[in-house]
């Protein structure tokens, strides 16, 4: 490829969602160079997302894999110091929160190449988190910081008055937009034996995973709600759980299926009563879906979902009757009726973030 102006660095399942409509919106007028850190490998959690959102396969791919965090942010830095080195982008794009996010704006600033980060400002009250350091270290050394909503906007004025701000809305929210019309529908998408009404579960994060005793409470209280559950299972969960051998599986009320596509997981939580994540992805499709969720995490950094009254939070280790109880009174609140979901902006944030980009690389011709 030409010298690229740009190298766009994602690596992980949602990171590949969100490049979908910001490699878009940025090849209209800059040379991209799309680059893949291999954080993410296996089918479900990589390709079929490529796949689903008719993405064109990356210009390079890295090939980091699994490690402790300290190995895989070491990975993805030096082999994106390696590349950057030979390439010599004029900027690096990077998105949300994960090690691929970390390691990439590191080996940018190193290689003094400005970052650009998408999905900036936000912050969960856990510092300790892997994401929350991720996020204000990435938003501490970047040029450019594309803020998802007025709260995110507002926190980077107030810590980095010199960096160039822009509130572009949720690049998460141009995805759905873009194929809210054409998500299947449940008589596609369930196991058998499922009949809606139901409820979609995604669990995922180390803090409940790594958890055993945590991780099993969760799964009995998901097992014992009063509707079919439907959980696809995301490869540390399963790894977690010990499931072994085909899938789906039933547990009592709850239903274990594969890891599902972009397009399964929002049909899902479309057609849900309810859904019932720790996702923060998920959080917010269901906000924009007009779905109830009960998020099982005593925080978020999406507190908009949770002021709308769209999301509430809970205690992954409250007893079972706590977690029915806050379903019940999510679907029991919103029957029939809507919240506003305009938080993170209409649907038009990629093209924001390219305008931000161009805008800042004619300022430093
Ligand atoms: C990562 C992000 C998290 C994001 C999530 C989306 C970090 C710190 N966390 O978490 O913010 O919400 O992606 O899914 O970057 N594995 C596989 N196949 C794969 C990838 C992973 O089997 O293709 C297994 C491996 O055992 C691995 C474990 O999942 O050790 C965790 O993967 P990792 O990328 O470290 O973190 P996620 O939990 O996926």
């Amino acid at each position: 490829m030409n010298q690229p102006v740009i190298a766009l660095c994602y690596g992980t399942r949602p990171q590949v969602i969100k490049a979908s409509v910001l490699r878009r919106a940025l090849e209209r007028n800059t040379q991209v160079m799309a680059v893949d850190t291999g954080q993410h490998y296996d089918y479900e959690l990589n390709q079929l997302l490529y796949e689903q959102l008719g993405v064109a396969p990356p210009d390079r791919f890295l090939e980091t894999g699994s490690g402790s965090h300290a190995e895989q942010t070491a990975s993805i830095l030096t082999r994106t110091d390696a590349l950057l080195r030979t390439e010599r982008p004029r900027m690096v794009v990077v998105i949300g929160d994960t090690n691929s996010t970390l390691g990439c704006a590191l080996a940018a600033v190193k290689a003094r190449i400005p970052v650009v980060h998408v999905e900036a400002g936000l912050r969960a009250a856990d510092g300790l988190m892997a994401e929350e350091i991720n996020r204000r270290m990435v938003d501490a050394v970047s040029d450019v910081l594309c803020a998802p909503s007025a709260a995110a906007a507002e926190l980077l004025r107030r810590e980095r008055p010199g960096a160039s701000i822009h509130q572009t809305g949720d690049v998460a929210c141009d995805v759905l937009r873009r194929l809210e019309d054409t998500l299947p529908s449940p008589t596609d998408l369930l196991p058998e034996g499922v009949q809606p009404p139901f409820y979609y579960a995604t669990l995922h994060r180390a803090e409940l995973t790594d958890d055993a005793v945590r991780l099993r409470g969760v799964i009995e209280t998901l097992a014992a709600l009063d509707r079919p559950v439907v959980l696809p299972l995301h490869p540390r969960t399963r790894a977690a759980l010990g499931v072994n051998g085909s899938l789906p599986q039933r547990r009592d009320n709850l239903f274990l299926i594969p890891a599902t596509g972009y397009v399964e997981s929002a049909g899902f939580a479309r057609s849900a009563t309810a859904v019932i994540t720790d996702s923060g992805g998920v959080q917010r499709e269901a906000y924009w879906l007009g779905t109830p969720c009960v998020t099982l995490r005593g925080e978020t950094e999406w507190h908009e979902t949770v002021a709308a009254g769209a999301n509430l939070l809970v205690n992954p280790d409250d007893a079972p009757e706590t977690l029915a109880g806050a379903i019940g009174r999510q679907c029991a609140r919103w029957k029939g009726r809507e919240w506003d979901c305009g938080a993170y902006g209409d649907g038009n944030a990629a093209g924001r973030v390219a305008d931000a980009v161009n805008r800042w690389l004619e300022q430093h011709a």
